[in-house]
């Protein structure tokens, strides 16, 4: 069986990270435009930097949950098994899963605005942090897919979503397009297709099959009997 199975932030809210629409439109106490869109960068490269390496630093006092490990063990079980996320947290490698793509980015990592190469960021990202490729002074930003970016990697995540036989949604809200849209398309592939959740999200009347508790206790259970 082919499986493609798409985390949001829901799946890390028993880690101890936020989610995004569970707290009054607020993030981390601030409003999403404030500090994910090019925009706010360009109007604000200070706070954006300060905001992301909070939660960069954050991550070091968080843990992988039981529904995260579940995840990495499932990958064994199956011929094929990709696991999308739209997590920008570590917590799906931290806990062992290997065929994973961050389709919203990464937050330990950075990318050079003007040579494209992509590294880990030790320590904290300043305004004036210097490129370890190209040498470039303060053009070093956060590797996160903004609003009105374009999200990675959707030329893999497209060709294996039209070839799987299982889609499984876990965590998300269904309301930030394209992941949003995914289930269409793995139904129109005639995928089998589930919604593991806190409770019904936006796309509830798309997936054939839903099973609603918390990520820690549903993921595990329902990849076990499988
Ligand atoms: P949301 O905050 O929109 O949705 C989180 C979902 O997780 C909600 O449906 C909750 O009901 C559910 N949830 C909360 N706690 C849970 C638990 N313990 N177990 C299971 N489910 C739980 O987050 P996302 O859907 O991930 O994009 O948001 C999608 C994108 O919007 C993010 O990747 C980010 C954001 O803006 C970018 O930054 C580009």
């Amino acid at each position: 069986m082919k499986v493609v199975v798409l985390t949001g932030a829901g799946i890390s809210a028993e880690s101890g990270l936020s989610t995004f629409r569970d707290n009054d439109g607020l993030w981390e106490n601030h409003r999403v435009e404030e500090v994910a869109t090019p925009e706010a960068f360009d109007r604000n490269p200070e706070l954006v930097q300060r905001f992301y390496n909070m939660r960069r630093a954050n991550l070091k006092s968080v843990e992988p949950n039981a529904a995260h490990v579940a995840l990495a063990q499932a990958e064994q079980q199956f011929e094929s098994f990709l696991l999308v996320t739209q997590n920008v947290d570590d917590l799906h490698e931290r806990a062992g899963s290997k065929n994973l793509l961050h389709m919203h980015g990464e937050l330990l990592k950075q990318r050079c605005v003007q040579c494209h190469d992509v590294s880990e960021i030790i320590g904290e990202l300043s305004v004036n942090a210097i490129c370890p490729n190209c040498d470039g002074v303060g053009s070093l930003r956060p590797d996160i897919v903004w609003f009105g970016e374009m999200p990675y990697f959707m030329d893999d995540i497209m060709a294996a979503l039209m070839d799987c036989d299982l889609f499984v949604s876990i965590g998300t809200s269904g309301s930030v397009y394209p992941a949003a849209g995914f289930v269409q398309i793995a139904n129109q592939s005639g995928a089998r297709t589930v919604e593991l959740n806190l409770e019904p999200g936006d796309l509830q009347s798309e997936f054939q099959q839903a099973q609603y508790g918390k990520a820690t206790a549903v993921v595990g259970e329902f990849f076990g009997n499988l």
